[in-house]
């Protein structure tokens, strides 16, 4: 099975499989600065081993039934060996799969990189290597991969190094049910109830973007959004007026850039560009 180097780090990537759920738990979903993005409430050890072998089970390559046996592709394993102990650590992941917002024949891909690694470029050569791997070994029309507006700058900047273009806006609930999207909220008031200074301003930024992006596709109002954040802060911060105004800003502004950031890369646009390579 293919096997690759990264270009700038040296890293390995394999096809993710069973031995690599331990390294999702614990080097992904155990931070919430990696986790916030993912979709997923992983706001306890149990949870974020939950998600782990979910992420196995939907693409890992001796998983029964994942997507490498529909799609002949699916989730991959970046790898740290250079300790030289024969124990790899896993630094990252970034999957391929099936999304039913987006339209049909298109593949989503997905990244989490643990954070002593980012700014390696690891992200953006994965997703070069893979997608040379996707349009060759599978019929794929396009790649397409969803971004939080606002709220993940370094993840769109990598896609416009890499060719992607702006396809469009995708609204998350249908992507995902409304269980999984009262996950998401779930997550971000846990992130909202252990703010316990005024320096925790910018995870409260994000955490009110988010509740207003949620709230623009129905899942609250604004201002229940509202209320459930002041609820969630301790009554000092509560009375901050600083922090009272970044939530109702950082709601009002999600409201109005609701659903996924779309960006996509055709097989056309990945041709020519391995033409002028
Ligand atoms: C987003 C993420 C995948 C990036 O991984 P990475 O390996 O650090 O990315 P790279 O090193 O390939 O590229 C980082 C780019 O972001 C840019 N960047 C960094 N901070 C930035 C910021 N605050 N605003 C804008 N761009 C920024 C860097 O300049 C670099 O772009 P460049 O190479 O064109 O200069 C990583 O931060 C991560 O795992 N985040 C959590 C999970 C996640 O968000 N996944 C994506 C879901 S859509």
């Amino acid at each position: 099975m293919f096997q690759a180097r990264l270009p700038h780090s040296g890293l390995l990537v394999r096809p993710l499989d069973a031995r690599d759920v331990d390294g999702l738990a614990t080097s992904l979903f155990s931070d919430p600065e990696v986790a916030k993005t993912l979709v997923h409430d992983v706001s306890t050890v149990e949870r974020q081993r939950r998600c782990a072998e979910g992420w196995w089970k939907y693409g890992g390559i001796d998983s029964p039934d994942s997507n490498w046996s529909t799609l002949n592709i699916g989730t991959w394993a970046i790898l740290d060996d250079s300790a030289g102990d024969g124990a790899p650590r896993l630094v990252g992941t970034r999957g391929f799969g099936l999304d039913s917002g987006l339209p049909e024949g298109a593949i989503e891909t997905y990244v989490a990189i643990a954070r002593p690694y980012w700014g390696r470029r690891i992200s953006g050569d994965s997703s070069r290597l893979l997608t040379n791997y996707l349009f060759s070994q599978t019929e794929a029309d396009g790649v397409y991969t969803n971004i939080w507006p606002l709220l993940n700058p370094r993840s769109e900047a990598v896609q416009r190094r890499l060719g992607f273009t702006h396809w469009g806006r995708t609204p998350v609930g249908t992507s995902h049910s409304k269980a999984r999207m009262a996950y998401i909220r779930d997550f971000e008031l846990w992130r909202a109830d252990r703010i316990a200074q005024p320096d925790g301003k910018d995870v409260l930024n994000e955490v009110a973007i988010k509740l207003g992006q949620l709230a623009a596709e129905g899942m609250h109002g604004e201002r229940e959004a509202i209320e459930m954040l002041e609820a969630r802060l301790s009554p000092a911060l509560r009375h901050d007026d600083a922090m009272a105004q970044t939530i109702r800003q950082g709601v009002a502004d999600g409201f109005r850039n609701p659903g996924w950031k779309t960006y996509r890369l055709t097989r056309d646009d990945w041709s020519r560009q391995v033409l002028s390579d």
